[in-house]
């Protein structure tokens, strides 16, 4: 008589291992270095991103849909974006475009040595990034598309925003304008699944032409994959 193992109640109520979900992640970030990616890429032609509006990102954030940003495996972008901004530009003014409730500020611990500026549309996302806020910081209402300011920064940063602006390379091209003399982006986009990993790769080659990279990171966790990079404006 055979007996046959079964596992634990416990491990058996757990979800499967992600790994389709980490072979997917590897898939893209090979797509997005391959010689191959620009021409698969360019029948995507992504010049639009999604747009959600101002009113339901403010009810999104008002019923916690995006508490999950806190979650742990989100933390090592907004680590890799800080470790970025402090590297290359150390107490340079911040501009955090699409800044939610300011996770970014707060994982950087409040980024005590620099200037920062977070903007966002949604109200409610504001209103609880002002409640973390340190001296250093001033968080506005505003989306990309209706900011203006005569203030420069040597960092714009772009987490996970990009990708809802209006239209991704334009809205790089009217910050660029915004940069301190040398000034740098820094932009993450997770990649989450083949549709969406496809978008955000088509926004990555569209931008690429107006900019060079200065440094790049990819991180796989089991939720999605991001690409941050650090990226300089050509100059014409
Ligand atoms: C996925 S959340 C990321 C929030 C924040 N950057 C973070 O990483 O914690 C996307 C954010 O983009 C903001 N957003 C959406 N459309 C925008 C636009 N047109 N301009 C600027 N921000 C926008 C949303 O309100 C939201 O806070």
């Amino acid at each position: 008589m055979t007996t046959r193992l079964e596992p634990p109640a416990a491990a058996r109520s757990d979800p499967p291992a992600p790994v389709f979900s980490a072979v997917m992640s590897l898939l893209l970030l090979l797509l997005a270095r391959s010689r191959l990616g620009p021409r698969l890429l360019r029948p995507l032609r992504a010049r639009r991103g999604y747009l959600y509006g101002e009113a339901r990102w403010d009810a999104e954030y008002s019923t916690g849909q995006w508490r999950f940003l806190r979650d742990l495996d989100q933390a090592a972008h907004y680590r890799i974006v800080e470790l970025f901004r402090r590297r290359l530009k150390p107490g340079g003014a911040v501009l955090d475009v699409g800044c939610g409730e300011g996770i970014l500020y707060t994982e950087a611990e409040g980024m005590p040595d620099a200037r920062y500026l977070g903007i966002d549309p949604a109200a409610a996302a504001i209103a609880g990034a002002k409640r973390g806020a340190g001296p250093n910081a001033r968080f506005q209402l505003a989306s990309a598309e209706s900011f203006a300011t005569e203030e420069r920064f040597e960092v714009i940063v772009f987490n996970e925003s990009l990708y809802y602006c209006r239209e991704p390379r334009a809205t790089m091209e009217k910050y660029a304008a915004m940069l301190a003399e040398d000034g740098i982006f820094i932009v993450s986009m997770a990649l989450c699944g083949l549709r969406d990993g496809l978008t955000k790769l088509a926004i990555w080659h569209d931008i690429a032409p107006a900019t060079e990279i200065v440094a790049e990171t990819s991180l796989v966790a089991p939720s999605a994959a991001w690409i941050v990079k650090a990226l300089r404006p050509k100059r014409a």
